[in-house]
């Protein structure tokens, strides 16, 4: 595990300047817990969110989508346990009046927390003399809910309190039988979602990492386990979960498995694997793959009063079907794919003093600008004219495509121009020199982690671009 809390600062300060990511409500002090994306960042976002979708939903047979509300109904949460067991411990400073995560405040002191009860850490939090972030005592241990509570309309009764969704998983449970009656798929089959889930976490840290709004993707992955034997389902995930994280360009080699035992398995599953990532400030879960068994079917069941059974129409047995689920925090997947492609070159080549480019070496697949086209210089309108027209060419031609974005950009010069593209992540440069117009007819393109130019004839841009991220 390799801390860097120094990389952290910089694809922070990063993340602002090239308005990728903002802190939430700023102009107002800010919001704890909440951050704001901007127009790189949210393009950024829902790049993997589309390539998500694409890799899990649209380019399989066996998977099906869901938007369910954000909004839900009280007794969605109670039957599936995350009222009465959705819960982290708190410590809170008797001077300051913060409170804390207890589990991290123990570990943090180099302690182990796994496993104890609210009363056993608060006897670990006194024997052993652990002081807060401040140095002041803490009062004991406290189970916290983490579910955000809604008062729905006008009326104060509780009969209209409704809940933020902690998890996106619930929507898809809901509306199993929906889809069942709707839809008729057949076994194994998934239903896939992403969208914001709410927990009112303790403490929101670590930039986008823990928040108290976040971004998820997940499916259910439904199945009999009778015909399916749910170790082969729970491999077969675990390998798709890594080809993704190739596909989205996290640094494999950044990753590591941990078994979650005992109290530290949620109590849905039957087995859980956390994939963790070596993220600047330390190794942090990134995903989570879980065999929830019949677990979440079967208390909507009896908690509805409504059948969710299958019928397998071979052998006319009734059962529930078992389940596997992958999940993906967006928000922790973008931090790391931040964190594998964040660079800092010295670019200086043999000349005096240093000269770093700081790059993101983002895919070509989740880069937020594809393609940025360029005059040499903004005030010679023969290459302007040029430019505006390889510009508008490709836009168009990536439009049609839905390629992603190409955008123009004549601001400072072509040599900070480059730096700013770099810190955006954009992976190429067309520029529209005095040799464009008059002597070779061809535009230069420079490739953004090599940095080497060629020369690109402009009747071939917009299929070399094409091909490039076709
Ligand atoms: N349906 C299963 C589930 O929700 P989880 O481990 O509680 O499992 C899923 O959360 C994923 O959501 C995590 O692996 C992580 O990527 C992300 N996540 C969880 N809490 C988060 C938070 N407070 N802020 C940002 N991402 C979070």
């Amino acid at each position: 595990m390799n801390k860097d809390n120094n990389q952290m600062d910089k694809i922070v300060s990063l993340c602002k300047r090239r308005g990728f990511i903002f802190q939430g409500s700023e102009i107002y002090g800010g919001l704890a817990g909440t951050f704001d994306y901007g127009p790189y960042g949210v393009t950024l976002k829902r790049n993997i969110e589309n390539l998500w979708w694409k890799t899990f939903v649209n380019d399989r047979d066996d998977m099906l989508g869901l938007d369910a509300a954000q909004i839900s109904s009280q007794k969605i949460w109670e039957a599936s346990g995350h009222l009465a067991g959705f819960k982290d411990p708190s410590v809170t400073d008797i001077k300051t009046r913060k409170s804390y995560r207890a589990d991290h405040i123990i570990e943090d002191a180099g302690f182990v927390a796994i496993g104890l009860t609210a009363e056993e850490m608060s006897i670990l939090i006194k024997e052993k003399k652990i002081k807060s972030p401040d140095g002041n005592d803490f009062e004991d241990v406290e189970f916290f809910n983490q579910m955000f509570p809604l008062n729905m309309g006008a009326s104060k009764d509780s009969a209209d309190v409704a809940y933020l969704r902690g998890e996106l998983a619930q929507g898809m449970f809901t509306n199993f039988k929906n889809i069942m009656d709707s839809i008729h798929p057949k076994l194994p089959f998934g239903i896939a979602q992403s969208g914001k889930a709410f927990r009112n976490e303790i403490v929101a840290k670590n930039y986008i990492f823990r928040t108290r709004e976040f971004d998820l993707m997940e499916f259910e992955y439904f199945f009999d386990s009778e015909k399916q034997d749910w170790k082969n389902v729970f491999e077969y995930w675990r390998e798709e979960m890594y080809r993704w994280i190739e596909l989205v360009g996290i640094d494999k080699k950044l990753c590591h498995e941990i078994e979650k035992l005992g109290p530290d398995l949620a109590h849905y599953s039957k087995r859980t694997i956390d994939i963790e990532f070596d993220f600047p400030f330390g190794q942090k879960e990134l995903y989570g793959l879980a065999y929830r068994t019949d677990y979440d079917l079967n208390k909507h069941q009896e908690a509805s009063g409504l059948s969710h059974e299958h019928l397998d129409e071979e052998t006319k047995r009734k059962f529930l079907p078992h389940v596997m689920e992958p999940t993906f925090g967006i928000n922790r997947t973008l931090l790391a794919v931040l964190s594998t492609a964040y660079a800092e070159e010295d670019v200086s080549e043999g000349k005096d003093g240093s000269d770093i480019r700081t790059v993101l070496k983002l895919k070509n697949n989740i880069a937020p600008v594809k393609v940025c086209v360029s005059p040499l210089l903004k005030n010679k309108e023969i290459l302007v004219i040029k430019a505006e027209e390889v510009y508008k060419n490709l836009k168009k031609e990536f439009t049609k495509l839905n390629l992603g974005a190409v955008v123009y950009d004549d601001g400072g010069n072509i040599g900070k121009r480059y730096r700013k593209q770099d810190e955006i992540g954009t992976p190429y440069c067309v520029v529209i020199d005095f040799e464009t117009t008059e002597s070779d007819g061809c535009v230069s393109v420079r490739d953004r982690d090599t940095m080497q130019q060629v020369r690109i004839k402009l009747e071939d841009v917009n299929e070399y671009f094409v091909n490039k991220f076709n």
